[in-house]
């Protein structure tokens, strides 16, 4: 998600504003806006589609003076990116603004209430409810901001970072936060807002840490005032940062790769949230609902996609088939586009992209349109072309990825699967009951269980120490896990420059074996229950020959630890879930192999985020 940021002191608040979003802009963002007070009490908005570059160019000859603002670069939840869903947002009256960071999950309930009580609304987004809530209880409570705020987020469910201006009051902001980061820095009778401090590290190192549930009341020559919810004063404590700016753009990690891969518990967080009930285990895809009927006609499922979402597609492949008992075929959108396929009208056409952009897959859905097939996307960009031009879909929501290999984004669009997959099937009536709510549960608590794998950083890195001589590289899976091979070897050859092969690890034999030598290192992805057995058949076979393995195996697996030379234990779930916490090591492995390497982790030589060309 992107970013917010806010001023009030004695200086003007346009410049600080705007230096802040550039700060942040490594978040990634769609559009970008500013509002201001300015000294006769005019609240000022002031936003476009674009980069903070183009809002510069905006805000040339308008009225930008006041010496409280706030600001935010939009990474789009709810509503295409343009001028009119980017933030700030007004209020009906325009007498209120608000910038939000976030998912306000209720927001349809809270729209349709207030359209009821005679709101308008100009955008599409989740952000503009909040804001209007505020204003409606504002009048009807005759409340303060701060009083109108509080108890507008007793009535919101989601996750926000939010700052609030007023007509006509130049000496306050309200802000508050769940979930969504946001930190308030203290300077010299000045106020400062942000997502993180980045953003704001020039003018002060003292910062205070809004916790969830809280609201910041900022009054100009006034102390910094925290109450909660139930309108209890709540104590905070002043940290001292003396982190570099480079450090703080990447929240302190060395690269954004290695941020995005330990972020993945909380972006499997928001992946779910609103899709599974934590009290009913039961899976909620708006995109499925909505088109019911599709799915349940389907007579095959065709995904297309490339790279690293072409592996999450492998693991759909697998799990619609097993639950859905639909037949699936997975396609590079690059060969499906140039193919003349046969396609019928009754196929779903799946496209998997991260960016949403890339052109393969672009064109590749086109021609599914052209032959009359459904077309639904898995995409983590909102309003990207193909999360545009699909007929329905799901987007991951697990916010910008920056690092060219993509880590977050796989763990989100196999989540995502799996959900669609209990969706569809649930819809068939093909899904045990039993299996079905295994799944679900374990969905729930995947998120602390690859915690409990990240644990194992430092080990990997040892680990990795070993491999920096290797020229190549063999991965093996069987079933979900051949999946798993295959983006494990994508991670070590795309940022280290080794060369890495994944393979079904049953096909070894018919051929790659004669590669096997004490030179290369095989990594085993051996967490299936299912082909346990086999699996160390194929162990044996290569302690035959002098390979030396490293093992990625459930918890407790001796029989495996006694054979490999390395293993790395995970927690064990359903199988049809352990993809997601397999990878993980494979991306530390690649990672810090990359990095002894002395490779350009996240911008690796020859490669761009997103292929949008062919
Ligand atoms: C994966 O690490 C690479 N960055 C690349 O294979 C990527 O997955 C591929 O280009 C597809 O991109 P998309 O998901 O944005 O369509
Ligand atoms: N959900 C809001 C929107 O779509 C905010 C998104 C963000 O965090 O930038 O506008």
């Amino acid at each position: 998600m992107c970013g917010i940021v806010g001023y009030m002191g004695d200086r003007k608040a346009c410049p600080i504003l705007i230096k802040g979003l550039h700060r942040l802009e490594y978040r990634g963002y769609d559009s970008a806006g500013v509002a201001m007070v300015n000294a006769d009490g005019n609240l000022n908005v002031f936003k476009c589609r674009g980069k903070v570059d183009d809002l510069e160019e905006y805000l040339k000859g308008k009225d930008d003076s006041g010496t409280i603002g706030i600001a935010h670069t939009r990474w789009a939840t709810h509503g295409v990116p343009d001028n009119v869903n980017a933030h700030p947002h007004y209020s009906e009256s325009e007498n209120i603004a608000l910038i939000h960071n976030g998912i306000i999950e209720n927001y349809r309930v809270l729209k349709d209430a207030l359209i009821q009580k005679g709101f308008n609304f100009k955008s599409e987004t989740d952000s503009e409810v909040l804001c209007n809530l505020i204003e409606y209880i504002r009048n009807e409570e005759k409340c303060e901001l701060a009083e109108a705020v509080r108890l507008a987020l007793n009535k919101v469910v989601g996750a926000y970072a939010i700052a609030v201006l007023e007509k006509g009051n130049n000496d306050q902001i309200v802000a508050a936060r769940q979930s969504s980061p946001m930190c308030i820095g203290l300077g010299e009778d000045e106020f400062f807002i942000s997502s993180d401090a980045a953003s704001i590290i020039d003018y002060t190192n003292e910062f205070v840490y809004v916790n969830d549930g809280e609201i910041a009341i900022l009054r100009r020559h006034e102390p910094l005032k925290i109450i909660n919810l139930e309108n209890k004063d709540a104590e905070f404590n002043i940290t001292n940062l003396d982190l570099s700016i480079s450090q703080l753009e990447k929240g302190g990690y060395p690269h954004f790769m290695l941020k995005e891969i330990f972020e993945q518990p909380d972006t499997l967080v928001d992946c779910i949230r609103g899709r599974v009930s934590p009290e009913t285990a039961q899976v909620i895809l708006s995109g499925v609902l909505d088109n019911r009927e599709k799915f349940i006609a389907a007579k095959r499922i065709i995904f297309v996609s490339c790279g690293t979402s072409w592996h999450a597609s492998l693991i759909g492949e697998h799990l619609i088939e097993d639950l859905c008992r639909i037949p699936v075929e997975v396609e590079y959108a690059s060969e499906f586009r140039y193919r003349n396929p046969i396609i019928h009208s009754d196929d779903v056409v799946i496209a998997v992209s991260q960016s949403g952009e890339t052109a393969d897959t672009l064109a590749a859905i086109r021609i599914a349109k052209e032959a009359g097939a459904f077309v639904y996307g898995i995409c983590n960009v909102v309003g990207s072309s193909i999360a545009r031009e699909t007929h329905s879909g799901s987007y991951i929501h697990v916010g910008p990825e920056i690092g060219v290999a993509s880590t977050k984004a796989f763990t989100g669009q196999v989540t995502v699967m799996a959900m669609l997959a209990l969706a569809i099937g649930k819809e068939r009536g093909t899904i045990d009951q039993d299996v079905y709510e295994k799944i679900a549960k374990d969905l729930l608590v995947l998120p602390e269980k690859m915690t409990e794998v990240l644990r194992q950083d430092s080990n990997i890195s040892d680990l990795a120490k070993t491999f920096t001589y290797a020229h190549n590289f063999m991965y093996l899976g069987r079933g979900y896990n051949y999946a798993v091979a295959l983006e494990g070897a994508l991670k070590l050859k795309e940022i280290s420059y080794i060369h890495a092969e994944g393979l079904p690890a049953a096909e070894m034999k018919h051929g790659p074996i004669a590669l096997i030598d004490i030179e290369l290192p095989v990594v085993v992805i051996a967490t299936s229950e299912k082909t346990h057995e086999k699996t160390i058949s194929n162990i044996q076979e290569i302690k035959a020959r002098g390979g030396r393995i490293i093992a990625i195996i459930r918890e407790g697996d001796t029989q495996i630890k006694k054979l490999a030379d390395w293993v790395i234990e995970i927690p064990a779930l359903c199988d049809y879930l352990m993809p997601v916490i397999a990878v993980i090591p494979l991306q530390l492995l690649a990672y810090y192999v990359a990095v002894y390497k002395g490779r350009n982790v996240d911008q690796p030589r020859n490669l761009a985020k997103s292929v949008t060309v062919e």
